[in-house]
């Protein structure tokens, strides 16, 4: 049976990415559960060698949930185009290098992609939850769209200016924060993690 989180729990967010946390904390905030960040707590960002989401998500939620004596939640996530064969994925934050440089990044994924016609890209989200006694349960979520060059708009973070999603015109970089909290896959994972252990 799933593990229930309640109102007023602690929860330790395992991610050092400023962008995902405020994302999490605003998926977060309506259900009155008090998140504090592993980076706030001063925990290491453990090495992510998994060769999928969902593995590199439950050893972040291990991790911080162990150094912390806290249930902790990860956010593993990556950008997939189908003409690169699904990278970056689990490589996403890499291929940005130790800088960060996304603009860089996004170059790259265009310079690679070429001339393919094949225009079809995805985001996934892995969420896991996991308890200081090593329980751990994990959701997955996923959007599909198009890749676009070149990038367009300032919100959001990563390769957001660069993706379209299916049925919309404009990049997740140009919509309105709040329509992609609803509808990302981080929005997907957070759906069905909230049907089965909040409440
Ligand atoms: P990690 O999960 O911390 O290993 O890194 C995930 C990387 O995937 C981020 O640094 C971003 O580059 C990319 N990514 C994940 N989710 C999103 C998103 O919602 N928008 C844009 N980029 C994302």
């Amino acid at each position: 049976m799933a593990r229930k989180l309640h109102r007023g729990q602690k929860l330790v967010i395992a991610s050092h990415n400023k962008g995902k946390l405020r994302e999490i904390e605003a998926l977060l905030r309506p259900l009155g559960i008090e998140a504090v960040s592993a980076a706030d707590l001063g925990l290491p960002e453990p090495e992510e060698d998994a060769p999928d989401f969902a593995g590199n998500a439950r050893i972040k939620a291990l991790a911080a949930a162990v150094a912390s004596g806290l249930p902790a939640l990860s956010d593993d996530s990556g950008f997939c185009v189908a003409a690169l064969g699904g990278a970056p994925g689990v490589l996403s934050a890499r291929w940005a290098g130790p800088s960060k440089d996304f603009a860089a990044a996004m170059a790259l994924v265009n310079e690679q992609a070429g001339g393919n016609p094949d225009r079809r890209a995805w985001f996934v989200a892995a969420l896991c939850l996991a308890w200081p006694d090593l329980h751990t349960e994990t959701f997955l979520g996923r959007i599909d769209g198009t890749l676009v060059w070149p990038p367009r708009g300032g919100n959001g973070f990563g390769y957001d200016p660069m993706f379209v999603p299916a049925g919309g015109q404009q990049t997740f970089g140009e919509i309105d924060p709040e329509e992609k909290h609803a509808t990302s896959h981080r929005a997907r994972a957070f759906a069905q993690m909230l049907v089965s252990c909040v409440g």
